[in-house]
């Protein structure tokens, strides 16, 4: 996984420490060792841009710090930038031949592509895109997931007028929860990204949203589970509109969404779509493509939802926006059980 190292517990130590190690950093703009140090503490702060621009400096100012070279292909992994990350460990592993970094294992994941995206990296995306989000998805994108699905949900459900506990994941600044909001008794969404949250809070429509990972905070036992409610199957609806290209591996995420949904219970979700491969071909049935998000294949959509004990309610091909004029192919799928 490319995870960054774990997070101190206290966000106001790390800033402090984080204050810190900019400050000595400052007074020594030449030394190698101060930038390596800002650069970590940005990482343990989860500032992933300021991270990577520190640990940078430190490579070029001491080109034979193996563990600088190693924090920096690990934040490059984070940011999904496998080539780049894949550079720098390997001058690692040269400069430190027995390996006591780590960075061996490090050079394989980088070369299998970044088979996963880092929160910090999604957070900080979105934070950045918060301001702009609304006008370009619905103006020059054309963004239509969260009405196709509306549409698919309502034929499959019968539009189901304010009665139905639903579940926004990934809600961003609402644009999904607005579609959907006719038919809820109460809307509850969670996004990663503060920035994303806070605009939704605005747009007024929820009754609570949650700042976290959507996986963490529909599994049973996670503590952001005390935030939704007191028992697991708290929801009749999960919606998750053009969110998944944010993750790989599905597995995870239906799962707990099974865990949160009542029964019956409905998960109604859009990807990109990735061409199946051939039928016993050993391809995952997902794919990292150069947009840095994942594209998900209609027949693993498939299995993954009967794994996590979902039936197909329907899984549709549609347009989920347009990209420099061209449609986005996507699948719109409702699963229910
Ligand atoms: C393209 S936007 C879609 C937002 C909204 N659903 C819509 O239809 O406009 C994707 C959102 O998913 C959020 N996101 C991505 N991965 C997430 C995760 N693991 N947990 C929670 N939110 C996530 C991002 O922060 C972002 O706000």
């Amino acid at each position: 996984m490319n995870r960054l190292p774990a997070s101190p517990p206290d966000p106001e130590v790390a800033a402090d420490a984080l204050a810190a190690a900019r400050e000595a950093a400052f007074l020594s703009p030449n030394d190698a060792g101060a930038h390596a140090r800002l650069g970590r503490a940005a990482l343990a702060a989860d500032r992933l841009p300021d991270a990577i621009e520190a640990l940078q400096r430190a490579v070029r100012l001491d080109p034979d710090d193996a563990a600088a070279r190693v924090d920096l292909g690990r934040a490059w992994l984070a940011a999904a930038e496998a080539e780049k990350a894949a550079f720098h460990l390997r001058r690692a592993v040269a400069l430190d031949p027995g390996d006591t970094l780590g960075a061996r294992a490090l050079v394989a994941a980088a070369e299998a592509g970044a088979a996963e995206l880092s929160p910090v990296f999604v957070r900080n995306l979105f934070d950045q895109y918060a301001e702009r989000y609304d006008a370009e998805m619905t103006g020059t994108l054309a963004y239509r997931a969260p009405e196709a699905l509306h549409d698919l949900f309502a034929r499959i459900a019968g539009a189901p007028a304010n009665t139905l506990d639903i579940l926004d994941l990934g809600c961003g600044t609402g644009l999904s929860g607005r579609a959907f909001r006719a038919f809820a008794r109460t809307l509850v969404g969670v996004d990663l990204s503060p920035a994303m949250a806070a605009k939704a809070r605005a747009r007024g429509i929820y009754d609570r949203v949650i700042v976290g990972d959507m996986t963490r905070a529909c599994a049973r036992g996670a503590h952001d589970v005390a935030a939704l409610g007191e028992t697991p199957a708290a929801f009749d609806l999960v919606v998750a509109a053009d969110v998944l290209g944010y993750v790989g591996d599905l597995a995870p995420v239906f799962s707990s969404v099974r865990v949160t949904l009542r029964r019956p219970g409905w998960f109604a979700a859009t990807v990109e779509e990735n061409p199946d491969a051939p039928p016993g071909s050993s391809t995952r049935g997902f794919a990292f493509a150069p947009t840095r998000r994942f594209r998900h294949g209609a027949a693993y959509v498939r299995r993954a939802a009967q794994a996590a004990g979902f039936g197909v309610l329907a899984l549709e091909p549609t347009e989920l926006r347009r990209d420099r004029g061209q449609p986005v192919a996507g699948l719109a799928f409702i699963l229910g059980g």
